[in-house]
């Protein structure tokens, strides 16, 4: 796992859209995307850009059960805002949030993961190790599931909602072995909140209890912070 740190905001994501554009040349056409407040800005540079993705298919790695399309905190309105109306993909994938019958719509998702294996997967991570919604104590096997969100992460994401009773208790995410098929990782920690899980991925015990400590045995992933390492650490 190569980790880059860097000292100015716009440095880091200016960073991680030339590593998406580079991932692009190289002709990664598969993006696995993210929601959550580390991408925001991200999206925010892409759309400035003249990246195209007409040619290119976007799978999200995770949506809120019971959740419209329509409703302002679904992942599915999340990137139409922030990315795919101003960036159209040729197509874009979200599990669906609605779907009647979850073992259907966790097969349907997977199965178009391994039609169109994931070139290139962003990710940002949790507090608690999370990576997508797959949550402390996931098995590092798992594939597109259905998750009961833990109570930590609906705190963290309540600040979208108005009231932590809006808060979705189950989530649809893309498995930990479906991200780390994906050829290409970028994963952005950022921000003073993430510092204990950062360094706890770096430190590469590799545990489910973490579940993002499953990344260290793949081959090709990036870590972009804003968190510099503490001084005087022995
Ligand atoms: C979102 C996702 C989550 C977030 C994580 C960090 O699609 O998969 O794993 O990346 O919860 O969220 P923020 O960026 O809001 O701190």
């Amino acid at each position: 796992m190569k980790v880059k740190r860097f000292s100015s905001m716009d440095d880091l994501y200016s960073h991680a859209v030339a590593t998406i554009v580079e991932a692009k040349n190289n002709g990664a056409t598969t993006f696995g995307l993210a929601t959550g407040g580390t991408m925001e800005p991200l999206y925010a540079k892409i759309c400035k850009t003249d990246i195209d993705f007409s040619h290119c298919i976007s799978f999200n790695l995770d949506e809120y059960v019971g959740l419209e399309a329509t409703h302002e905190q679904s992942y599915a309105y999340y990137m139409n805002k922030h990315l795919l109306n101003q960036k159209p993909f040729l197509a874009s994938y979200l599990p669906d949030g609605l779907a009647v019958d979850p073992l259907v719509e966790t097969a349907r998702y997977e199965g178009l993961l391994q039609q169109y294996p994931l070139d290139f997967q962003l990710l940002g991570i949790g507090q608690n190790g999370h990576i997508g919604f797959n949550e402390p104590g996931t098995s590092f096997a798992s594939l597109t599931h259905l998750v009961t969100l833990e109570e930590s992460t609906r705190q963290a994401n309540a600040r979208f909602f108005s009231s932590i009773d809006e808060v979705p208790r189950q989530a649809y995410t893309m498995g930990i072995q479906s991200i780390m098929r994906a050829k290409c990782i970028l994963l952005l920690a950022v921000g003073e909140a993430k510092r204990e899980v950062l360094e706890r991925l770096l430190a590469s015990d590799y545990t489910e209890d973490v579940p993002a400590t499953a990344l260290s045995k793949h081959p090709n992933v990036m870590v972009l912070t804003d968190l510099q390492e503490e001084e005087n650490k022995l």
